[in-house]
């Protein structure tokens, strides 16, 4: 079957969709953006977090149908051109990030709490960031760097 959907801003589609195809291997096999990874598959890292009509989701258990004509956004339509997302500049600054790999699903979870809440409380960034795993850092740098964004969003976490 053929998706379409409106990815980054461009509408976008793919043929040749099995029923079962997520849409994290739609968007990383077939839309040429890699970006959102692929670790469990079971919606149990959040490394493939990306927004689904504006709601954070795991891409890997949402189906590829399901985003038929809907709004898809992953870590590459968060830059504005070559100016980093305010939250991938922070991730920089603040070195939260070491092998990368949960860092994409990171973002978009970052990104997507800092817009319902731009001064999320300590205990607000841990659940909101509870399901996104990394195995490098310890977490505080991760931690500095939502309060690096957040401060300067003008939040005061
Ligand atoms: S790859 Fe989707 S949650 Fe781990
Ligand atoms: S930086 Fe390596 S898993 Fe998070």
């Amino acid at each position: 079957m053929r998706v379409t959907c409106h990815v980054n801003g461009e509408q976008r589609f793919a043929d040749d969709v099995w029923p079962g195809e997520s849409l994290l291997h739609v968007l990383r096999e077939r839309m040429g953006l890699p970006g959102a990874k692929n670790a469990c598959e079971q919606g149990e890292c959040g490394s493939c977090t990306v927004l689904l009509d504006g709601v954070a989701v795991c891409a890997c258990l949402v189906a590829a149908g399901q985003a038929e004509g809907r709004d898809v956004v992953t870590v590459e339509g968060l830059a504005d051109g070559d100016a980093l997302d305010p939250v991938q500049q922070a991730f920089l600054d603040a070195g939260a990030v070491q092998c990368g790999f949960c860092t994409p699903g990171l973002v978009v979870a970052v990104h997507d709490l800092l817009e319902r809440d731009a001064s999320p409380s300590e205990a607000d960034v841990r659940e909101a960031l509870a399901g996104n795993l990394c195995r490098c850092t310890g977490y505080e740098k991760i931690l500095d760097a939502v309060r690096l964004a957040s401060g300067r969003a003008g939040g005061t976490p």
